[in-house]
C-alpha cells in the first residue's frame, strides 16, 4: 500500500544537516525509500525520487517528460490562471531544457558543435588568463572581499558573454532579472516581469545579430533561417542563465567547502594534479543543481514502484549523489575520490551541455585561487554564510573571505 508523505511546504529544502548536506528528511527518504510518494501543497500526489540508481534510470528515460515546468515559472502545482499540472504545459521557443524529442533534439544538435571537448580545450587558455586576471584585480583589494562578487560570479558571467556575444557592459540589467526569476518565492507578476525584461532584452540582441552578425555563438545561429527569432530569444535565455547561475554557486559554494574542509584544501594545493578528480568531487558533494522536475507521460516502474501516467516526478540530484549505495562514505568532501558517475550535470537527454566549459572554468578558478591565495579564510563565522535556500540553484549569496597581505 502507498504511503504518502505529507510536504505541507512544499519540498523539505532546510539545510539542516549542514550547509552542503541535503536536507535530513531528503536523506532519509532515500535510505528508506528512493522513490517515494510526495504531496504537493496544493493535495495532489506526486513523487520523489533520491537514490543514484533510481534517478540515472529516471532521467534516461524520455517517458518521464521534461515539459512539466510550467513555462518560466518552474512552479510543480497549480497556479490560479497556469495550466493544470497533470498535462504538459505549453512549450516556450528555444527553450530546449523543458523540451522532449524530437523538439529537443532539433535545437539540441544546433549547439553540440560549440560545446565539444575539443572546442572547449581551445578556449581553456583564455580561461585561465581570465581567472588570473580576475584574481589580479582581487589581489589588489584590501580584505575582508566578498568572493562571490569579486571571483566566482565576474568568471563565469565574463566567459558566458564573450562565447554569446552579450555585451558585458550590459549585466547589471540582465542580471538583476536572472536573480529574480531565478528567486523560488517570487510574486509571480514580479516573476514574469523579469522573464520579460530579460527577453525584451535578448529579443534586440538576436534581432541585431541577425541583421549584422558579428563572431559569436548568437551569431552563428542567428544566421540560420530555420530558427526564428523567438527560438534565438529562448536559447540565448537557457545558455545565459545556465551558463552563469550554476557555475557561480559551484564556485561559491565550493570554496566555502573547501575553506571549511582545510585538509582538503591543502592537499590540492600540495597537488594540483588532483585538480580534474577534485572538479568532479565537488560538482557531486555540491550538486548546486539539485531539484528538477519530470512528468510520467505512462506508468512507469521504477525502484519497484509504479508512478502512474500524468504523476509529477522531483528528482533530487544533490541525494542521488549522495547515495551510500553508490558512493562509499558519501557525505565526506574527498578531493582524492574518483566520483565518475556523479549526477551533478544529470543524465541522459538533457545532461548539461556546458559540462565541459562548467569543468574548465572551475578547474582554473579553484586552481588560481588556491593557487594565489594560500592563507584564505572565512572572514565571517561559517555559520554567517548566507546560503541560497531562497533560490533555484544552491549555493551562496555571499562569501566574506580574508588573507594575509605581504608586509609593505
Ligand atoms: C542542463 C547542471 C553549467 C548549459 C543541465 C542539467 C544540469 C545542469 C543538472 C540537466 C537539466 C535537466 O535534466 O533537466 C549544471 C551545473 C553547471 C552547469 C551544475 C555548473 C557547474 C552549464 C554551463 C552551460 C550550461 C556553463 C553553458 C552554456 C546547459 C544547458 C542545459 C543544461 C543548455 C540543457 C540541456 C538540454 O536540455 O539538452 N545543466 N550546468 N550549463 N545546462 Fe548545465
Amino acid at each position: 500500500m502507498s504511503r504518502t508523505v505529507p510536504v505541507p511546504n512544499g519540498l523539505p529544502m532546510e539545510r539542516d544537516a549542514g550547509p552542503f548536506d541535503p536536507p535530513r528528511r531528503i536523506s532519509a527518504l532515500r535510505d528508506a525509500r528512493p522513490v517515494s510518494p510526495l504531496l504537493f501543497p496544493d493535495g495532489h500526489q506526486g513523487w520523489l525520487v533520491t537514490g543514484h540508481e533510481e534517478v540515472r534510470q529516471l532521467m534516461a528515460d524520455t517517458r518521464f517528460s521534461s515539459r512539466l515546468d510550467i513555462g518560466p515559472l518552474h512552479i510543480p502545482y497549480e497556479v490560479p490562471g497556469m495550466p493544470p499540472v497533470t498535462e504538459p504545459s505549453p512549450q516556450i521557443p528555444g527553450m530546449f531544457i523543458t523540451m522532449d524529442p524530437p523538439d529537443h533534439g532539433r535545437l539540441r544538435r544546433k549547439l553540440i558543435g560549440a560545446f565539444t571537448v575539443k572546442r572547449m580545450k581551445t578556449l581553456e587558455e583564455h580561461i585561465v588568463a581570465l581567472a588570473e586576471r580576475q584574481l589580479d584585480a582581487m589581489e589588489r583589494l584590501t580584505p575582508p572581499v566578498d568572493l562571490v562578487k569579486e571571483f566566482a560570479l565576474p568568471l563565469p558571467l565574463l566567459v558566458i558573454c564573450e562565447m554569446l556575444g552579450v555585451p558585458y557592459e550590459d549585466r547589471g540589467g540582465f542580471q538583476k532579472d536572472s536573480a529574480t526569476f531565478m528567486e523560488k518565492d517570487v510574486a509571480i507578476d514580479e516573476k514574469m516581469a523579469a522573464y520579460n525584461g530579460l527577453t525584451t532584452y535578448l529579443s534586440d540582441l538576436v534581432t541585431r545579430k541577425r541583421e549584422t552578425p558579428d563572431d559569436d555563438l548568437l551569431s552563428d545561429l542567428a544566421r540560420q533561417d530555420d530558427l526564428t527569432v523567438d527560438e534565438l530569444v529562448g536559447i540565448a535565455f537557457l545558455l545565459l542563465i545556465a551558463g552563469h547561475e550554476t557555475t557561480v554557486n559551484q564556485l561559491g559554494l565550493g570554496t566555502f567547502a573547501l575553506l571549511e574542509n582545510p585538509g582538503q584544501a591543502a592537499e590540492l594545493r600540495a597537488d594540483p594534479e588532483l585538480m580534474p578528480d577534485a572538479v568532479e568531487e565537488i560538482m557531486r558533494y555540491l550538486s548546486v543543481a539539485d531539484i528538477f522536475y519530470r512528468y510520467a507521460t505512462e506508468d512507469i516502474e521504477l525502484g519497484g514502484e509504479t508512478i502512474p501516467e500524468g504523476s509529477t516526478v522531483v528528482v533530487s540530484l544533490l541525494a542521488a549523489n549522495r547515495d551510500p549505495r553508490r558512493f562509499d562514505d558519501p557525505d565526506a568532501l574527498d578531493v582524492r575520490r574518483r566520483a565518475r558517475g556523479q549526477l551533478g550535470f544529470g543524465h541522459g537527454v538533457h545532461q548539461c551541455l556546458g559540462q565541459q566549459l562548467a569543468r574548465i572554468e572551475m578547474r582554473a578558478g579553484f586552481d588560481g585561487l588556491l593557487r594565489r591565495f594560500p592563507t584564505l579564510r572565512l572572514a565571517v563565522p561559517a555559520a554567517e554564510v548566507r546560503l541560497r535556500t531562497d533560490m533555484n540553484i544552491y549555493g551562496v549569496h555571499e562569501l566574506p573571505v580574508t588573507w594575509t597581505q605581504p608586509a609593505p
